[in-house]
């Protein structure tokens, strides 16, 4: 397994692979690697033939009282589950060289960034995306996983490729959850033992509207209001929002459906968590 923290080094390494027509896989993270994070790469592994993995914690994705210089490190354990992954590539950029002095470029992808995240993290989407697109044209893949736990992400990301013919195929993949139900995150390492007893509460509201759901109801109001019910139940637990919206265009709905998306921010203590699921697919 390689490691680069050069852009000029990674680019002229994924040249070759594509002069040869071997597909480049491609996994961008911000480290602190976890379950989720590996089945992205498991999954690269098998549809690509050279799998990259970038560990980068960018900068102008974090809002000014945001974590950025808490948000947790630790390399030698992510290159050990990299190489047990297959990983043969792994991109540290440093953000230094990533937005040196007079950087000004940015991708916007304009109304699927506005509401949910969007709302509460003025300018994160366009962070997201533009670092995305810089990697993308530094590490050249073919194929590109990323997971439905950031289901706004990556219907940005989507949007995106689409929007500016990047010939990228994106994947998105299924969250992967703790036994009790928590949707894995880095920043679960944040959670005191009894905060992360209260984190569970975004699970049981996920649970909850999925039965509602399944039992037949489809009043958006109702199900919002039952979800939020379960939140407010945990008293150290702070809704950012709690929101169903079409899976696709993330618009508000009135009636639910299969395709609509229950996605919801909580605020455990100082720490911010999301989750969502799609009311007709598979937990
Ligand atoms: P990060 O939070 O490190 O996540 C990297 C990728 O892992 C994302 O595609 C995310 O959706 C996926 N992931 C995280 N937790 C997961 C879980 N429990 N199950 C499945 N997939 C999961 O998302 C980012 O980094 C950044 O915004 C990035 C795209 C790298 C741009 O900076």
């Amino acid at each position: 397994m390689k490691i680069i923290d050069s852009i000029i080094h990674m680019q002229a390494l994924a040249i070759a692979p594509e002069r040869e027509g071997r597909r480049i896989a491609f996994v961008p993270t911000m480290g602190y690697l976890h379950e989720g994070h590996a089945s992205l790469l498991r999954e690269g592994r098998k549809r690509g033939d050279v799998l990259v993995l970038s560990i980068f914690v960018n900068p102008i994705q974090f809002g000014k009282n945001e974590d950025l210089d808490r948000y947790p490190r630790n390399m030698e354990r992510d290159c050990q589950i990299a190489d047990a992954c297959g990983v043969d590539i792994v991109f540290i950029p440093n953000a230094a060289e990533m937005y040196p002095a007079g950087f000004q470029a940015g991708v916007t992808v304009r109304d699927i960034s506005q509401p949910l995240c969007g709302a509460s993290r003025p300018g994160h989407f366009d962070g997201v995306a533009t670092v995305v697109a810089k990697l993308f044209n530094i590490v050249r893949p073919d194929v590109a996983l990323f997971g439905c736990k950031d289901y706004q992400q990556l219907a940005v990301i989507r949007r995106m490729t689409a929007d500016l013919n990047m010939p990228v195929e994106i994947v998105g993949m299924p969250i992967v959850r703790e036994v009790d139900g928590l949707a894995m995150s880095s920043r679960n390492a944040y959670l005191a033992p009894s905060e992360r007893q209260s984190a569970l509460c975004l699970f049981r509201a996920v649970k909850l509207a999925r039965e509602l759901y399944a039992a037949g109801e489809r009043s958006i109001a109702v199900l919002t209001r039952e979800a939020r019910a379960v939140i407010e139940q945990e008293p150290v637990a702070e809704i950012d929002y709690v929101e169903f919206r079409d899976g696709e265009m993330l618009h508000e709905q009135e009636i639910a459906d299969d395709s609509t998306l229950l996605a919801l921010a909580v605020k455990i203590g100082q720490t911010r968590l999301i989750d969502n699921t799609v009311l007709g697919e598979e937990l």
